[in-house]
């Protein structure tokens, strides 16, 4: 593969790692992250009504039914810290149920200040209910949180809609070892993880009929062609969703339909592809049992309790800290 200088150098972190994803020898990759911009964050929500798309129903549906047996097994005095609230409507059940025993402190963490207003919006009207959110990436925010509880609270870190299994599984280990290193013993995470399920029920699910899923995974060379002045040209590249048994993930690619150069003026570089090469935009990882016990034990957890989804499989997992 060739390229070209076009300019010095990159000017943001995102032409940073658009420039060394595309240029990456071997597969071409671009990190899953980009894809929430406004556009792709208005696509999600779409996806997570799709009669395909299981996933955000399921999490919801546990959330509401399980949201009392959930608090009653967390210790009295807790701050709720949530790692990527969105919207914060499927937090509301977990809440509720804490508001009836206590005043709570609520700290949605987010990078997007819209999400953060969205989350005010939502759940402002809550009562013994105080929310502080904090414009943040996830650690960042959960050590200013965790730096300001008073002695004896605890954290319940909530991580939910299986996010975690956007990680690829060494990342998704490290990421919660860094959440542990955070945390004092018997504070407690909240983990959202999509299970295995057969692969048809997959393949639909990541590629819907209407679209919807290729349009979000599509959008993120139009966001490059927007923020970082590309010349992608959408209709010669294709969504892909493809299951890969050896990690047990469904993987999203980008397709180029033909032998094609693409300049990215803004992140000072051009990339050849070849006919049917793809850009790997997303890993989501489906879990076994086991694996969840492992992934709680290989980063200083116990998995207390689960609760299982009977439509959809997916898991709530109350890990704590040990
Ligand atoms: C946010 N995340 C858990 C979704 C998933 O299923 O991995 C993102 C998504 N990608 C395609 N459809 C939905």
């Amino acid at each position: 593969m060739r390229t070209e200088a076009l300019t010095a150098e990159p000017v943001s972190e995102f032409a940073a790692e658009v420039r060394a994803g595309l240029l990456h020898a071997g597969q071409k990759e671009l990190p899953s992250k980009y894809l929430y911009d406004d556009v792709g964050s208005a696509l999600f929500e779409v996806i997570s009504v799709l009669p395909e798309y299981g996933l955000t129903r399921a999490d919801e549906r546990l959330l509401r039914r399980h949201a009392k047996d959930v608090v009653s097994q967390l210790p009295p005095s807790l701050v709720v810290a949530e790692l990527g609230s969105g919207s914060g409507k499927k937090t509301r059940w977990i809440l509720e149920a804490l508001a009836r025993q206590q005043r709570t402190y609520y700290c949605p963490i987010e990078i997007s200040a819209k999400a953060l207003a969205m989350c005010h919006r939502e759940l402002g009207d809550l009562e013994r209910i105080s929310i502080v959110g904090f414009e943040r990436q996830y650690l960042d925010g959960l050590l200013e949180v965790a730096a300001r509880r008073e002695p004896g609270e605890h954290l319940l870190v909530l991580f939910l809609g299986s996010t975690i299994g956007n990680f690829d599984h060494p990342a998704g280990i490290e990421f919660l070892k860094q959440v542990r290193g955070i945390l004092v013993p018997h504070d407690a995470l909240l983990l959202g993880t999509d299970l295995e399920k057969p692969i048809p029920q997959l393949a639909s699910a990541y590629d819907d009929p209407l679209g919807v899923t290729a349009a979000f995974n599509l959008n993120l060379l139009a966001r490059i062609n927007r923020e970082l002045d590309a010349d992608f040209d959408l209709g010669q590249f294709e969504h892909v969703a493809r299951f890969n048994p050896h990690t047990s993930s469904m993987e999203m690619h980008l397709r180029s339909k033909r032998a094609q150069i693409v300049s990215v003026v803004g992140a000072g570089f051009s990339v050849r592809f070849h006919p049917g090469e793809t850009i790997w935009t997303e890993t989501s990882h489906k879990y076994s049992h086991p694996e969840i016990l492992q992934l709680a034990m290989a980063s200083g957890f116990r998995c207390q309790a689960q609760w299982v989804d009977e439509d959809w499989p997916f898991a709530e997992n109350l890990f704590v800290a040990v």
